[in-house]
């Protein structure tokens, strides 16, 4: 379910508050019944006129991305800077939003699509959709300096949930490690704030795994659509967190 002033500015009739004054002036109706409230919500099988007009249906668009650093997740930048929409190709007419957010330096999987219900469902914590991430960061932790990660940490929103810690590898004349971490929230900046909260601080941050999906074949800055098999693959894991052999 969706706001109709929504609705209406994602199927490209208006800006979000043009589209609140058209509702405001009775020009939309919502199963043939003009609708004046603005906290209206409404679902893909309700019908919307705009003015008498049949609002079409946008198909549902699902892509994966391989967000490069130095791009921002969002669609669009008040400072101008290159947003993960800038990454897709032009001809895509759907106005496509990233199901979360990659920070600006972090690099990695990232999904974008239209479908507000789906990304609802992969991004919500209760849902625990796992997401992989490989960071190079300052120092070499010793197993027992990693363990606070896998107990769940106090950060200053809250404490994480336990995550899945593997030291990858260490080189003593750098000072630098690799450490691949699980985890199924979403808070911001999570990894990073995690790794700062015992002493080793990221240096480079890759998201690599997105549930089951990879970024197998692609280089930074390529994309990808789902396939109908993991829309739906991706719809069970939300729902019951695992996906069935
Ligand atoms: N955690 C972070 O710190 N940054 C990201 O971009 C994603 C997870």
């Amino acid at each position: 379910m969706e706001r109709l002033q929504k609705v209406l500015a994602h199927a490209g009739v208006a800006s979000r508050r043009k589209a609140e004054e058209l509702i405001l002036q009775g020009k939309v109706k919502v199963n043939g019944k003009v609708i004046t409230e603005l906290g209206t919500k409404v679902s893909n099988s309700d019908t919307v006129e705009v003015e008498g007009v049949k609002l079409e249906k946008e198909q549902k668009v699902y892509y994966l991305l391989y967000k490069p650093r130095g791009v921002i997740s969002a669609v669009s930048d008040d400072k101008g800077r290159k947003t993960v929409t800038d990454l897709l190709p032009l001809h895509i007419k759907e106005r496509v939003y990233p199901v979360g957010r990659l920070d600006y330096e972090t690099s990695g999987l990232l999904l974008l699509t239209n479908d507000g219900d789906f990304s609802y469902a992969l991004t919500h914590p209760k849902f625990k959709v796992d997401k992989t991430y490989v960071a190079r960061v300052k120092g070499i932790p010793l197993k027992e300096q990693l363990r606070p990660l896998e107990r769940g940490i106090v950060l200053e929103d809250g404490k994480t949930a336990p995550a899945k810690v593997k030291l990858l590898s260490g080189e003593r004349k750098t000072n630098k490690a690799i450490v691949e971490i699980t985890i199924h929230e979403g808070k911001n900046r999570q990894v990073r704030r995690m790794f700062d909260a015992i002493g080793f601080p990221v240096q480079k941050l890759k998201r690599e795994r997105f549930g089951f999906l990879t970024l197998h074949g692609l280089n930074a800055g390529d994309w990808r659509e789902l396939t109908t098999h993991e829309i739906k693959q991706l719809r069970v894991l939300a729902e019951t967190g695992k996906i069935g052999n």
